[in-house]
């Protein structure tokens, strides 16, 4: 039995980006779908094609922080609980690559920040400026935005000029900002299977943010059970241990993947995230509370891609 799902993120997709989204999809799903002889090297190859386009907020397409730099997480793990993760990774084409380099390079699960740099310089990743003319334009405008937004009363003596109140605000008010985080879960012939996220994380996010993507049982999970990619507001999955909650109720309440990420999402806010899962039966699962989820799949059984961006 051979499986992969991908998701090019939740949140709302502008009418006229589908296209743009449908075709990233279709080529990452062909690039993973090209590589099932492993489930690893599917999910990295699927991610690695999502990172390229700059279509999403992933790699290339990264949206950028309040300093104006693409700071970038991805994380990977096995069905074996193999895990690798990377934070606050800079300048980096495919920091999946580099996080299945924790996996299997080192006797980590995580690393961040400057260590997270360093390593991926070693392990010969190249220096590239991620900051796309598009996501530059959108990061100027949005930081006027901010500046030009009444502030709330902050919180305690918070006067620090890094806390804008306006923040959410600004969020509720462009949703499709958080659009575009990307992830694949795949079953190989051999019944292994992994799971996979990567995120430039919010737009305006403070430096140094964590997201959910890199953190295992929160945005990426996956065990002898299943494995789970989520997308959406890091803040609230990792409140809610999104994708970890999910598979044990697949087990517990013997839930079907969909009604189990669903029975999550039902206890988050409004709008603020979406997965994927796979099980080791081969069962795919879609939910999300936000409008839409762009995802994609493919299987041995129907070898045509679906595409879905509702
Ligand atoms: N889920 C991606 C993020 O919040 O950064």
């Amino acid at each position: 039995m051979e499986r992969l799902i991908i998701h090019g993120g939740a949140g709302r997709i502008r009418e006229e980006n589908i296209p743009r989204v449908g075709e990233g999809l279709r080529e990452a799903l062909e690039a993973g779908w090209s590589r099932m002889d492993h489930a690893t090297d599917a999910v990295v190859a699927a991610i690695s094609s999502m990172e390229d386009s700059g279509i999403f907020d992933a790699g290339k397409g990264s949206v950028l922080n309040l300093q104006g730099q693409a700071e970038m997480d991805a994380a990977l793990m096995t069905h074996e609980r193999r895990a690798g993760a990377v934070a606050n990774l800079r300048r980096v084409a495919h920091p999946i690559q580099v996080a299945r380099k924790v996996m299997e390079e080192t006797e980590h699960v995580m690393l961040a920040g400057r260590g997270a740099n360093l390593f991926a310089r070693a392990m010969g990743f190249p220096s590239v400026r991620i900051r796309s003319p598009e996501r530059w334009k959108t990061y100027q405008s949005l930081r006027q935005s901010l500046r030009d937004a009444p502030r709330s009363p902050a919180r305690g003596s918070g006067a620090s000029p890094l806390v804008y109140p306006g923040l959410p605000a600004l969020l509720r008010k462009h949703p499709e900002l958080l659009h575009g985080t990307v992830g694949a879960v795949a079953l190989d012939r051999r019944g292994r299977l992994t799971a996979g996220t990567s995120t430039g994380g919010i737009f305006l996010k403070l430096e140094g943010r964590v997201s959910d993507s890199c953190l295992v049982g929160c945005g990426t999970y996956a065990d002898e059970h299943v494995g789970i990619s989520a997308t959406g507001i890091g803040e609230s999955i990792i409140r809610h241990t999104f994708a970890r909650t999910a598979a044990e109720r697949m087990v517990a309440r013997r839930l079907a993947p969909s009604a189990a990420l669903l029975s999550v999402l039902r206890e988050m806010p409004r709008d603020s995230a979406g997965a994927i899962a796979l099980d080791r039966k081969g069962r795919f699962g879609i939910a999300h509370n936000t409008r839409n989820l762009a995802c994609a799949w493919i299987s041995d059984r129907q070898p045509a891609p679906h595409l879905r961006m509702s």
